[in-house]
């Protein structure tokens, strides 16, 4: 018998996942991607968990529907609010074969590699940080990590927005900085625990204390990918492997292509769907 081949799904609020899916596609070119940004409905950092989880589970069975088996989110809101419920309660119902992943637990299974210090800082939506998932996870592999978290509500906006290298961003990238510093004053790593905020990287970097580490997470999330195939042959098996990329929104196509250049560093040409009604 044949196997299925289908697309590796990346799902994202928006454009931040691209910088995920930038990397993963550096590690792992031969494999099929299918993205989805629900541009529409983004963001989602301040929406409530019944929300996220409700548009989550939407996209990923419309990725289920285009034939993907593996499904990757590439947003740390989705991750932190829906994750669970789609791997507890949906898939052993019908679709018990596929599998969805997130970026919350391969980055906390290493980000306390990066500390010398013992403290390490979170920078997320408000989504993120009320669902206290890095908390616990990072917790679980680093017992003796001291992690401290600080919700910056604008920056999403702000980069949405196009306004991430422009003056007016200043001001808010400084005053979480400082926040995050002045409640954890021994950090020495800062986790961008947001995908879309390596777009503030160069803001970010002047801004930080001397000796303080950036962490972004997508070669952390392409690497656990690389290793996950590693060790599920019969996953790997079910991934197409053309080298294809195939960009969806459920937004407007031409806002999509010019901004989800800026993230995916390449030229794109979207198409759009819809989701929900
Ligand atoms: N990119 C999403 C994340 O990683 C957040 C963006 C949003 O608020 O929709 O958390």
């Amino acid at each position: 018998m044949q196997i299925q081949k289908g697309p590796i799904g990346i799902f994202d609020s928006g454009y931040g996942g691209l910088t995920i899916l930038k990397d993963v596609v550096n590690a792992l070119p031969q494999y099929d991607y299918l993205y989805l940004g629900d541009n529409a409905r983004a963001p989602y950092g301040s929406r409530s968990f019944d929300t996220v989880y409700h548009y989550t589970w939407e996209a990923v069975q419309w990725f289920f529907s285009q034939g993907c088996e593996l499904v990757i989110l590439a947003c740390n809101t989705a991750s932190a609010k829906a994750l669970r419920s789609i791997q507890q309660k949906n898939l052993p119902l019908k679709n018990a074969h596929k599998r969805v992943l997130g970026v919350i637990r391969p980055t906390a299974e290493v980000i306390g590699n990066y500390s010398r210090s013992g403290e390490i800082g979170i920078l997320a939506t408000t989504g993120t940080v009320e669902s206290e998932s890095y908390l616990l996870e990072i917790a679980h592999y680093f017992p003796s990590i001291n992690v401290v978290q600080e919700a910056c509500p604008l920056w999403v906006p702000l980069i949405e927005n196009n306004e991430f290298n422009n003056p007016g961003a200043d001001y808010f990238v400084q005053k979480h900085l400082q926040q995050i510093m002045q409640k954890g004053p021994a950090i020495d790593t800062l986790l961008l625990a947001c995908t879309h905020y390596p777009l503030l990287m160069p803001k970010i970097e002047q801004f930080i204390p001397g000796g303080v580490k950036v962490i972004s997470q997508g070669t952390i999330v392409a690497n656990s990918l690389v290793d996950y195939l590693e060790r599920h042959p019969e996953m790997a098996n079910k991934c197409a492997a053309n080298g294809q990329i195939r960009f969806c929104t459920t937004d407007s196509t031409a806002h999509f292509d010019a901004n989800g250049a800026i993230f995916f560093g390449k030229p794109l040409k979207s198409e759009h769907i819809q989701l929900g009604h």
